[in-house]
């Protein structure tokens, strides 16, 4: 696992964009995995100057996204099928036939959550992008999700809906429940960049990346991929105890890439 401390939200967009566009660079054929939440803003900012500035071409890629509230139809706002064509297949010029996100209002939500798996699943390699909730929740998967888990309706937890009830009316009106990509679908993908930001994820993070492996913190199971690359800024990583991260020094470097180990 690597992981770089950065100066801010700002500089933890700029970083991880540079290394999603050099995992991709690498791996031609691989689908985009992109997630909602604010962490990854930043990063999708950066990616979208890269796309601006002609040095990062999206045209030709798959995006999935990791999740969907049940029950929000698709033009509402605050679904994540509005999310993600705001944030990510707009700015980053994705074609929209291409970007993928679970359905959260069909009939059968499970045939769909199976078909979303299958379609996830047929790309071999997969740069997947994360957040991680303050319960350390990856995609919505939360505490005591299975570590063999695949995409599937779950229950929100009282803190998710809590955390996330900023982006609605009140509490009584965030969806209870959410169809996500499960934490073996997310281990699946080839490389994995996880951002964060501030204080009220230092505590998940520490539990992640320093934790024991356990299903009670989701995201310390990423401890057993291959290939995670993880951007903090120094207020998330500020209970990490033993980790030796690199630390970027106060002037953003010019050439981050060269920073990084
Ligand atoms: C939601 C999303 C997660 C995201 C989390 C954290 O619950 N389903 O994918 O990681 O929010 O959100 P934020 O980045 O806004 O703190």
């Amino acid at each position: 696992m690597m992981t770089v401390v950065a100066n801010g939200e700002q500089q933890v967009g700029t970083l991880a964009a540079a290394e999603v566009a050099s995992a991709l660079a690498k791996q031609p054929a691989a689908a985009i995995g992109v997630a909602t939440g604010s962490s990854p803003l930043s990063l999708y900012r950066s990616l979208a100057n890269l796309v601006r500035a002609g040095r990062l071409d999206m045209s030709g890629r798959t995006a999935f996204a990791l999740d969907e509230y049940v029950g929000l139809p698709p033009e509402h706002p605050e679904s994540y099928h509005s999310v993600i064509a705001r944030n990510v297949t707009r700015p980053l010029r994705l074609v929209p036939e291409n970007v993928h996100v679970p359905t959260g209002t069909t009939q059968d939500l499970a045939a769909a959550a199976r078909a979303y798996e299958q379609a996830v699943r047929s790309f071999p390699t997969r740069v997947q992008i994360i957040g991680i909730g303050s319960n350390g929740h990856i995609g919505f998967n939360e505490p005591g999700s299975q570590r063999s888990s695949q995409t599937r309706v779950v229950a929100l937890s009282d803190e998710t809906r809590a955390a996330n009830s900023r982006f609605f009316p009140d509490l009584a009106t965030v969806p209870t429940h959410a169809v996500t990509q499960g934490i073996s679908t997310i281990l699946h993908a080839s490389t994995i960049v996880l951002v964060a930001h501030g204080a009220t994820k230092a505590a998940a993070i520490a539990a992640a990346l320093e934790g024991a492996e356990s299903e009670a913190v989701p995201a310390s199971l990423l401890q057993s991929h291959h290939d995670v690359r993880v951007f903090l800024d120094r207020a998330a990583a500020q209970r990490l105890r033993n980790h030796s991260p690199h630390t970027i020094p106060n002037r953003p470097p010019s050439n981050p890439k060269a920073e990084q180990r």
